[in-house]
């Protein structure tokens, strides 16, 4: 049964190759498109076009699936194509005539579009508060670490001493920097397209604004053609967003797949947290960082990959939109899972200590030397040069001296000011 059925059924190799994996997909929708209609119908009876004694009939109905779906027993049925039409299927199973009241004045492009906007506006908030907690805890271990020295490389050669709080910080303070992104995709989701119906509005005089404050909607697209092209913009502004702190935490395994390299050995797990081999009795492999860092870059084609999808899209809806929700769901979830997984793991992270007591870190501190010596009055390039030489003719001796105290240095991570960022831009999404 199809809600456009007119005496004919499509041919079922059609059906299988349109519906694609809508029927399952569409599953992640369902609450929203509850959600959306109940918005829609409150309008329709308050323009007139559902009486005061129907509307609660069908709210009430509503209100039904929507616990059909909390208590996981809502499915999409064979033979029916999406969400939007298993919703209306039941309900005009259940109401007769007054099920098929409520689609007057929308149809399934504003509807889609609408359980997009209420999915992407919860899912970017629900991240959010993920990457927030991870950067918690690693401004927690910024704190916790800062007097933990470790070098710090330039071309990955020795170069200056860094610390582990230098380190925990930076990955903390760089997730700020992808909220700004998560927020820049929240604002786009959090627009209402309904009332755009087919992608060119309705002759019915529809209260969108009236849909925008049901929906908790900051704003809405006013211009319907505009609502329609935001399908596909909210998803790539979410990708970007996704992918920015994917490449953070891809980095983050990176370096610490790096480090639990015997040849580094900074930091160490509890062996049940490390993976073994079929062959060498002695492995304790990153291999959840090695997935992660796997997982993160394929992340990163998401934006890529919708682009390729809807570059040169002709205006209006078109069938090819479909094929996002294929690419951005498993995006959000696959996201979620890194950033659980990356919190999971550093709460359970060993830094050595003392790591720069080994000579083979002798050098980090030449630019420390330099700088004792411009203090003592010699001028700068001269004091690089004397120490410089001294290492060039094997005779340099660190003093092994630091003192860091500018602002964002290893003797002043300035956590407080980076936590304050950070509390500022969560502002911006509910609790
Ligand atoms: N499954 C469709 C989608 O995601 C729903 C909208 C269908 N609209 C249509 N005109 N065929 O885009």
């Amino acid at each position: 049964m199809k809600l456009w059925s007119k005496g004919f059924e499509p041919d079922k190799m059609i059906e299988q190759f349109t519906v694609g994996a809508d029927r399952e997909l569409d599953m992640r929708l369902a609450r929203y498109d509850v959600e959306g209609s109940m918005a829609h119908i409150r309008m329709l009876e308050s323009i007139g076009l559902l009486g005061s004694d129907e509307l609660p009939v069908l709210l009430d109905a509503l209100k039904d699936i929507a616990a059909m779906i909390e208590r996981g027993e809502f499915e999409i049925g064979e033979g029916i194509e999406d969400v939007h039409s298993q919703v209306e299927f039941l309900l005009t199973e259940r109401l007769g005539d007054l099920g098929k009241k409520i689609h007057s004045g929308r149809s399934r492009n504003d509807q889609v579009l609408v359980d997009l906007k209420l999915f992407m506006r919860d899912e970017l908030a629900k991240t959010a508060h993920a990457v927030r907690s991870l950067f918690d805890l690693l401004l927690d271990l910024s704190e916790k670490h800062k007097k933990d020295l470790m070098p710090g490389y330039t071309h990955l050669q020795v170069a200056m001493p860094s610390s582990f709080g230098l380190w925990f910080g930076a990955y903390a303070e760089s997730l700020a920097d992808d909220m700004q992104m998560l927020i820049a995709a929240y604002r786009i989701a959090n627009q209402n397209p309904l009332g755009s119906a087919a992608g060119y509005g309705s002759s019915f005089p529809l209260d969108r604004e009236m849909t925008t404050r049901l929906l908790g909607f900051d704003d809405l697209h006013y211009n319907v053609v505009a609502a329609q092209m935001s399908r596909g913009k909210t998803e790539r502004a979410a990708a970007a967003a996704i992918s920015a702190v994917a490449s953070t935490i891809g980095r983050l395994a990176m370096d610490v797949c790096m480090w639990m390299c015997q040849n580094f050995g900074f930091v160490s797990f509890p062996d049940e947290l490390t993976t073994g081999s079929s062959i060498m009795p002695h492995k304790k492999n990153p291999d959840v960082f090695e997935i992660m860092r796997g997982k993160c870059n394929r992340l990163q084609s998401v934006p890529n990959e919708l682009a390729l999808l809807t570059a040169n899209l002709p205006l209006g809806y078109n069938r090819d939109l479909q094929l996002m929700k294929d690419i951005i769901f498993p995006a959000t979830t696959e996201l979620r899972s890194c950033l659980e997984m990356c919190e999971f793991m550093l709460h359970h992270i060993r830094i050595r200590e003392n790591i720069l007591d080994d000579e083979r870190y002798d050098y980090l501190f030449t630019v420390e030397d330099v700088n004792r010596l411009v203090l003592q009055g010699v001028p700068f390039r001269d004091a690089y040069k004397q120490v410089g030489m001294a290492v060039q003719e094997k005779r340099y001796k660190p003093t092994r001296e630091i003192n860091h105290t500018h602002l964002g240095s290893i003797g002043n991570l300035a956590t407080g000011r980076i936590r304050a960022k950070m509390e500022g831009l969560m502002s911006v999404f509910p609790d």
